[in-house]
């Protein structure tokens, strides 16, 4: 459920008719909606209040300071990957205690800056990176909260470009080096080893693949606890997939009685990091067309947003729905979304119908709040987009348009 509906002939955002926020902002124009935010943080959440939990949302897909700052509000922390993420979500008031850091490449001033800000844990996922970490806190004469990332070798069926879990992936440690990993963290006395972590994978839309996930994690858990090791957080990762076009993927409420069922007797703080369902159906993406184009063999619509605004359907072959912002009732077309840039992998959409457009109008591509404005580039020198957040019949602008000034200014050394 979501703030996007047509009033009349008319795409609202909320109470902000997006035809108005195009005219006022210009194109290509990233708008979110903030009930859908609050409203989804807050469906994810409350699915697990029968456990002790803390949902970290997953900066990744939406790292815009405000978006940020909304999930603190509600009480949520945030998973990083880089020092960027970190130091946009201290900034956002995102309290250290809530902030656990993901990723396989960790460099040594991102680790620094992780325990100068004494984050919550760092989900360590090989035995360099362990020795690194150890090393750092040790130097800054500090104490390194860590957990292990396990690669439970589960298929997450989704696509393979966003497959995490299964063993000829980069991430986590197999079972094996898990225990060597735990053993060793044990005899280093600048770590301290209090949890376990697993994502296995984004976009999924069954829950088996989780509960098969998190069985192998309850095992070796077990086994963690005869080595004489007890954890306190159980770090499940992010991944529940959202509806782009037919998918039907579980609501947070039945992912969160599954798992409620199986964690309910563990005393552990259970460890959430959702970024698209969160906030994948919470933004689009407006654009205006700039013209047709017929060829003998198609129709195109050549319009103002690109790969570089918005690259999944490029780079992941994913779907986006698109409306019109304008009701027209015109016949519909088959037609190719395309954007400005000159590769053929440029496009929003392909062999899709739509109603007749003309120049001038503005489409809307839905379901962008995740992986849209955080892909972006400056591929062909295009400025990157400007966005907008609504409240009720309140917008605010919550990131400028880039100007050519900004394209250059760190080349001018
Ligand atoms: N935690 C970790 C360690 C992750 O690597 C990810 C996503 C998440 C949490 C959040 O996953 P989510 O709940 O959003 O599925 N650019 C791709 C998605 C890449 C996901 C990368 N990792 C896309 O546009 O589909």
């Amino acid at each position: 459920m979501n703030y996007f509906a047509y009033k009349g002939k008319e795409l609202f955002c909320e109470d902000m008719r997006i035809a108005d926020l195009a005219a006022t902002y210009g194109t290509p124009l990233y708008i979110y909606s903030a009930a859908t935010i609050k409203r989804h943080f807050s469906a994810f959440d409350t699915a697990f209040n029968g456990l002790k939990h803390l949902t970290c949302f997953s900066v990744k897909a939406n790292s815009n300071i405000h978006i940020i700052e909304t999930m603190g509000k509600m009480g949520g922390g945030v998973d990083i990957v880089s020092g960027g993420e970190l130091y946009r979500s201290l900034k956002a008031g995102i309290p250290p205690e809530k902030i656990v850091y993901s990723g396989v490449g960790k460099r040594t001033n991102e680790i620094r800056e992780a325990l100068t800000a004494n984050i919550l844990m760092f989900n360590v996922e090989s035995l360099a990176e362990l020795e690194r970490i150890s090393e750092i806190a040790q130097d800054m004469g500090k104490i390194a909260r860590v957990s292990f990332r396990i690669n439970p070798n589960v298929d997450p069926k989704t696509h393979p470009y966003i497959s995490t879990g299964m063993k000829k992936n980069k991430f986590g440690l197999d079972v094996t080096h898990s225990r060597i990993a735990y053993k060793r963290a044990m005899e280093l006395p600048a770590i301290e080893p209090i949890g376990i972590d697993c994502h296995i994978g984004s976009q999924l839309t069954t829950i088996e693949p989780f509960l098969e996930a998190l069985d192998k994690l309850l095992d070796f858990m077990d086994e963690l606890q005869k080595m004489g090791i007890h954890i306190s957080y159980l770090d499940l990762g992010g991944g529940l997939g959202i509806q782009y076009d037919e998918e039907e993927p579980p609501q947070p409420e039945e992912f969160g009685k599954a798992l409620t069922e199986k964690l309910k007797h563990l005393d552990i703080t259970v460890i959430f990091e959702p970024g698209r369902v969160i906030v994948g159906n919470t933004g689009v993406l407006v654009t205006e067309v700039l013209y047709t184009k017929q060829t003998p063999s198609k129709n195109f619509l050549i319009v103002d947003a690109a790969m570089n605004d918005l690259i999944r359907p490029a780079l992941y072959q994913s779907f986006h729905r698109i409306t019109p912002a304008t009701i027209t009732g015109r016949e519909t077309m088959n037609v190719d979304v395309v954007g400005p840039i000159c590769e053929s992998s440029d496009f929003l959409a392909r062999d899709r119908d739509l109603p007749a457009m003309k120049q001038g109008e503005l489409l809307v591509a839905h379901s962008a709040g995740a992986y849209g404005f955080t892909m972006s580039s400056n591929y062909n020198s295009r400025t990157r987009a400007a966005e907008v957040l609504v409240e009720g019949d309140q917008a605010k602008i919550i990131r400028r348009r880039e100007t050519y000034d900004d394209l250059i200014g760190p080349e001018l050394v």
